[in-house]
């Protein structure tokens, strides 16, 4: 059995009459300590980004307004989701390729991440990253 690819955490939902709140804490849809967080938004449109893998880094993604296409690629098998949702989270580990695309406008997100920015984490070239799993 393949384990999919596309790990999607449920986040929990706190809203009532006044309007909504999600929650993201460690030990409920946060699996690791957090050390960094970065939001993407303002994307123009057709652009799309990330054409990178990480080699240690753990991210749980968060649309928390519009939408996003993210594919993911483990160097043999590709799979893609729809983020639309502050309610779900999509949880990324090392060693994946991750692209995104078809951003909404309005698309805010949010991504948290267990270690600070390191360039010498992210693997850039496709080409290389399909090597580094074959070895
Ligand atoms: P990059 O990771 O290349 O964006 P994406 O993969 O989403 O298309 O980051 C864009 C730029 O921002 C790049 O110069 C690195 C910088 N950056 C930081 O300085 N810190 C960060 O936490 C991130 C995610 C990026």
């Amino acid at each position: 059995m393949t384990s999919p690819l596309v790990q999607l955490v449920p986040i929990p939902q706190r809203g009532d009459a006044r309007g909504q709140l999600s929650v993201a804490e460690l030990g409920g849809a946060l699996p690791f300590p957090v050390r960094r967080i970065y939001w993407i938004y303002g994307t123009q449109l057709g652009v799309s980004r990330g054409f990178h893998a990480h080699k240690q880094l753990r991210q749980l993604c968060v649309c928390v307004a519009g939408s996003v296409r993210i594919v993911l690629f483990d160097g043999r098998r590709e799979e893609s989701v729809a983020l639309d949702s502050s309610a779900k989270g999509l949880l990324i580990g090392p060693g994946l390729w991750r692209e995104m695309h078809d951003f909404s406008p309005d698309c805010v997100l949010m991504v948290f991440a267990d270690a600070e920015y390191a360039e010498a984490d992210y693997i850039r070239n496709r080409g290389e990253f399909i090597q580094t799993k074959r070895e």
